[in-house]
């Protein structure tokens, strides 16, 4: 089929499966079918032209189209498109790429990485680390992975067993055993408190009354995202993760920080886990790594956990050899993307610009909210916000899915070439990290004029 082909709009869903979604909504609502991309802008090759205020899947970080990137896979696929990081091969960008990451990650403790194809996977690789470093380290017995309530961590059965909403887990029950999630600090919908104080403190405690729960010897890991992305971009208050890490330490529990989307800048520093001040032990990344140029996924671990993977041992499959990888590990195409990528987030100081533009962003949906009851929360932490709509204020009842209340918003944002990501009524807003203030209010006033127009 040629791209021509592509746009009409029937051969769009005639034989893709679309990930989540219903095909008889698809072939009323016929995907956009984008094209082309430059800068902070995507075209879908028919003449429409969209700010793209979702930076894909809240990955192309630094814009669509960078030359260097470019230029650094070009080059890379002259030299050499694949070898194999198995066994008694490696290639150079992969080598170049953990010692980049190791450096970035230095303030966190971090000395290793390893590399898999995307954020699921990195995720599953953490899981199984955490895993096996408790065989290693003498106590087999720790297996249990507990996490957050909301959370998303990926498809994949081990990530999704760690995650935390019903919607993506319930048609392949039953799922791994020995995965348990406890309440998230959701300032705007929890029944306890309205002190965020006061509720970081309470679910860090419920944390640790789980962990107490299960007995704490048989507890791996906690893993959780800095701020929660697909589950709403629910943003937790500044004690928690202190107080997580605390608890963790309480208890010898491993902490895993999932930054698929809050590495490398998003949320206004250059991890998530340092805006909140803490070191994990483990940290998942995918996305930002390499703006989503090709697939990648690292996941970093510090000098505990590589410990027990060391021994006197110099045979090949040792049991201290991590029992795990994929083929793609360590493609030498996406690690060349990603030092490219990299050079980009520090040299334009990414994190520092996500901070400001999304502090404006924020305050200016937040001030348009006053006029809008149905915009029933408006959160966010850098660029990566939350519109959450209910069709009540008072009891912060949500819309009838049926009403297409979030959808008639969506579509006349697309229609006035904004193209913003609606997620069951909630709107999340996470474009690339060069976003401009000018942007910025391009966004916030095509949002104004079309809840204006479907309310
Ligand atoms: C926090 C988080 N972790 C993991 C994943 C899974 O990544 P992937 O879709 O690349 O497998 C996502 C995807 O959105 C994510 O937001």
């Amino acid at each position: 089929m040629t791209v021509a082909a592509a746009r009409n709009n029937d051969t769009l869903t005639r034989h893709v499966v679309y990930p989540f979604a219903n095909a008889n909504f698809l072939a009323e609502n016929p995907p956009i079918c984008i094209e082309g991309g430059e800068g902070v802008y995507v075209s879908d090759g028919q003449g429409g032209r969209y700010l793209d205020g979702q930076a894909g899947l809240w990955n192309v970080n630094v814009g669509h189209g960078r030359p260097e990137i470019k230029q650094a896979i070009v080059e890379q696929l002259d030299r050499l498109s694949f070898y194999s990081t198995f066994g008694n091969t490696t290639n150079s960008p992969s080598v170049a790429l953990a010692e980049e990451l190791c450096r970035l990650a230095a303030p966190e403790g971090m000395v290793r990485a390893f590399f898999s194809s995307g954020g699921s996977e990195a995720n599953e690789a953490a899981i199984k680390l955490a895993k096996q470093y408790w065989r290693l380290a003498g106590e087999p017995l720790r297996t249990k992975i507990i996490s957050l309530r909301g959370a998303y961590h990926g498809v994949t059965l081990g990530a999704l067993s760690a995650g935390g909403v019903n919607v993506y887990k319930e048609q392949f029950t039953p799922l791994l055993p020995g995965f348990f999630q406890v309440e998230t600090p959701h300032a705007y919908r929890n029944p306890f408190t309205s002190d965020p104080e006061a509720l970081g403190r309470l679910c860090a405690e419920l944390l640790e009354r789980e962990i107490i729960y299960q007995g704490p010897g048989s507890v791996a890991a906690f893993m959780a995202e800095p701020v929660q992305g697909a589950g709403g971009v629910i943003v937790p208050p500044p004690n928690f993760w202190p107080l997580l890490r605390e608890v963790c330490d309480r208890h010898g529990v491993l902490l895993i920080a999932d930054e698929v989307v809050t590495g490398f800048g998003r949320s206004g520093s250059m991890f998530g886990s340092r805006a909140w001040g803490v070191k994990p032990d483990i940290m998942v990344f995918a996305k930002g790594i390499n703006s989503g140029y090709i697939p990648l996924g690292a996941t970093l671990i510090n000098a505990k956990v590589d410990t027990a993977f060391q021994s006197d041992d110099r045979s090949q499959f040792t049991p201290r050899a991590f029992m795990h990888g994929n083929t793609y590990a360590g493609h030498p195409l996406a690690c060349a993307a990603a030092i490219a990528n990299l050079r980009i987030v520090e040299r334009e100081e990414l994190p520092a610009n996500a901070g400001k533009v999304g502090a404006y962003l924020l305050a200016r949906l937040k001030d348009i909210q006053k006029r809008h009851p149905n915009m029933g929360d408006v959160r966010g932490k850098g660029l990566m916000i939350g519109i959450e709509l209910v069709a009540d204020p008072e009891t912060k009842r949500p819309f009838d899915l049926a009403e297409n209340f979030g959808q008639r918003i969506w579509e006349r944002c697309v229609a006035k070439g904004i193209l913003i990501r609606n997620l069951a009524d909630t709107f999340i807003i996470s474009p690339p990290l060069t976003f401009t203030t000018e942007h910025a209010d391009r966004i916030a006033d095509t949002f104004d004029e079309a809840i204006s127009a479907v309310e």
